[in-house]
């Protein structure tokens, strides 16, 4: 999330206790996820917010419009999300429909929609999990410290950027990096699947708990270091056939446990191994 301002501007003003009440202020809006100041100069809402007495108790609750009533918009669910996703015939369109697709709450508190790095027709689409800070502030995925390490680890097995596709579970930074929840990826679910449609990969790298536990739901609630390194198949909505599907550590995870690294360094063989085998067509 973006979006803290708490006014410490101002916290000389009233001595202090109110000092302390603005360091708490600043506390909480952390707790829930703000990170980062959206305007240079502080502002005290506090201050700033209308006395009680202008703010009217309605006179009359207005009454609760049914859900039914024929003119309500209904917020936009998976079904919505899945015939918008299908509608898209190219990638442009793709983004665009995410640009536009209301229903995941996530894309209120990002800067911007996070939608793809590399090559439109790649053999290879690396799934992350969501978009960081710097994901959000610059529009492309796995720049930041993740991204860089990943970048080596594909380096080191010939794959670089504009030979694959890089794309993430949930295109929107969830606030404070906290894991997408179950609804946000059920949501996000139908445009990742599109994705992978449109390009027609050979295989899929999921790296991470998140990414594997959206391709490959029937894997259940086994971890991400019991999927690891073995290679399993996925139905993707508007394929044929399944598609290959390696899950592998996530590069944050990798970045805070180096022990893990030996074990990636097996699945990007494997990965490299399956890749040239050769593709037998039937005649
Ligand atoms: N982590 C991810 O899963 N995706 C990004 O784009 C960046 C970090």
């Amino acid at each position: 999330m973006r979006g803290g301002n708490t006014g410490t501007g101002s916290s000389r003003q009233g001595g202090y206790t109110q000092a302390m009440d603005l360091v708490e202020a600043l506390r909480l809006q952390c707790e829930w996820g703000a990170d980062e100041a959206l305007l240079a100069t502080p502002q005290d809402r506090r201050v700033s917010a209308p006395p009680p007495a202008a703010v009217a108790a309605p006179a009359k609750r207005p009454a609760a419009r049914p859900a039914t009533h024929p003119g309500a918009p209904l917020p936009a669910g998976p079904a919505e999300a899945a015939a918008l996703a299908a509608s898209c015939q190219t990638l442009d369109e793709l983004k665009a429909a995410l640009n536009g697709f209301t229903g995941c709450a996530l894309r209120d508190t990002a800067t911007q929609l996070v939608f793809a790095d590399g090559a439109e027709d790649a053999q290879v689409i690396v799934v992350g999990e969501a978009p960081g800070a710097e994901e959000d502030r610059a529009g492309r995925p796995f720049i930041g410290p993740a991204g860089q390490l990943l970048d080596r680890m594909l380096g080191s097995i010939g794959l670089d950027r504009g030979k694959i596709r890089i794309i993430n579970t949930v295109p929107w930074r969830p606030p404070g990096n906290r894991t997408p929840s179950d609804a946000e990826i059920a949501l996000c679910l139908p445009f990742l699947h599109r994705h992978i449609a449109l390009i027609r990969p050979r295989i899929l790298l999921s790296l991470g708990a998140v990414a594997t536990k959206a391709l490959l739901p029937e894997a259940g609630a086994q971890g991400i270091r019991r999927l690891r390194g073995t290679l399993r198949e996925t139905n993707i909505a508007g394929l044929e056939s399944p598609l290959p599907c390696l899950p592998s550590y996530h590069p944050a995870y990798l970045l805070r446990t180096p022990m893990a690294k030996s074990e990636s360094w097996q699945d990007l063989l494997q990965l490299r191994e399956w890749l040239e085998t050769p593709i037998i067509t039937k005649t």
